[in-house]
């Protein structure tokens, strides 16, 4: 189950600079909803680095995005990914995960890693089906962004979305 509306994905990429040539990391593209139109909105500048855990879905969002440069690996990864890369900092990430993938490891939130190599005007963006907002999970994850970023926001209900969504945006990371 993927998010399905042009409207969510369109608030999802909102933080990408029309200017220069940024550095967007895509994680958990899942099949893709929201890769078309980082590209779209990227048209052919910047680095889009996406990383996702399943090879078949990785290895065929390669094929069909040769703009992309499709990753199977964890999220976990990205200070790595980025660093053998040579790209330097993120300018902007954009998060399909599932909650369970943002739980603290060693006591430390995804949302810290992926901070320590973010830019200091970088953004940050996860959507969420609105049923689950009040979980546990999501509550943990609302206090993480909020501990990790010096701005967080969630967007209105996305009704258009089926099922409906909200959008989660951070910017500024705290230093560590
Ligand atoms: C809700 S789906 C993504 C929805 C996606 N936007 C789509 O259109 O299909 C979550 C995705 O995150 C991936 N994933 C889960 N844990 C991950 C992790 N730790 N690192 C990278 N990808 C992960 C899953 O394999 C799955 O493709």
């Amino acid at each position: 189950m993927g998010p399905s509306s042009r409207a969510l994905a369109e608030q999802m990429v909102a933080p990408i600079p029309l200017t220069g040539d940024p550095v967007v990391v895509e994680l958990g593209p899942g099949t893709g909803a929201f890769t078309e139109v980082i590209q779209r909105r990227l048209a052919g500048r910047g680095t889009h680095l996406a990383v996702e855990l399943n090879q078949g879905w990785a290895a065929d969002l390669g094929h069909r995005y040769p703009g992309v440069e499709s990753v199977c690996d964890s999220a976990r990864r990205v200070p790595e990914l980025l660093a053998e890369r040579g790209l330097g900092k993120a300018d902007v990430v954009v998060s399909g995960l599932p909650w369970v993938a943002h739980a603290p490891v060693d006591g430390v939130p995804l949302v810290r890693v992926l901070a320590e190599v973010m830019a200091p005007e970088g953004a940050f963006t996860q959507f969420a089906y609105t049923w689950t907002r009040w979980a546990p999970p999501a509550r943990r994850q609302h206090a993480d962004l909020r501990a990790t970023f010096e701005e967080t926001v969630v967007s209105r209900t996305v009704w258009r979305n089926l099922p409906p969504a909200v959008v989660y945006l951070a910017r500024r990371p705290h230093p560590a």
